[in-house]
């Protein structure tokens, strides 16, 4: 039995999992350094992976999905029920509507465009260069700068991972 597979049957004997991988690498000195890291399952890993990519700004926009990290001091607001987040970089409003939901919809005001002016209550933004309202419900969605004067915003499909919001851009 070699040294590995040796410290290995003595991890899962002491309570690792079985899936436990055992790094054994030699320093200059000769002593033997062990590493230890437990298998991570391929949600871990994306979650993971995920995490490593989120720059400075707490979001990571691959493509047509946008990842925000909810523990970013950027987006911290989003952990109250009922607070919003105009974010100007991706164009999206961001809701927290209820506690497990949070609701990403386009920040472009169907009036004339304008995407900075954006309150919140009652179920609906309204938008203060015209004083325009709009829903955040589903249904009859107003284009982005179309001239509308009611309607909902338009709305992107979101999930939540751990602490990781996902906002498809693309539906
Ligand atoms: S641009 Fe928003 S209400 Fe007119």
């Amino acid at each position: 039995m070699n040294r590995s597979s040796f410290v290995k049957k003595l991890l899962v004997f002491l309570g690792f999992s079985s899936s436990t991988n055992v790094l054994l690498s030699s320093c200059e000195k000769g002593e033997t350094l062990l590493e230890v890291e437990e298998e991570l399952s391929a949600e871990e890993k994306a979650y993971k992976e995920l995490k490593e990519n989120i720059g400075e700004n707490g979001f990571f926009l691959d493509g047509k999905i946008l990842n925000v990290d909810l523990t970013h001091k950027n987006y911290l607001k989003l952990q109250t029920t009922g607070e919003f987040i105009n974010d100007s970089e991706n164009y999206v409003l961001l809701l927290r509507k209820t506690e497990e939901d949070i609701l990403a919809l386009s920040n472009c005001c169907p009036h004339l465009g304008t995407s900075n002016r954006w309150s919140y209550s009652n179920g609906e933004f309204r938008c203060a260069n015209h004083g325009n309202s709009y829903g955040t419900g589903i249904g009859f969605a107003a284009n982005c700068s179309s001239n509308s004067t009611s309607g909902n915003l338009k709305q992107y499909k979101t999930e939540i991972n751990q602490d990781i919001l996902i906002v498809n851009f693309d539906t």
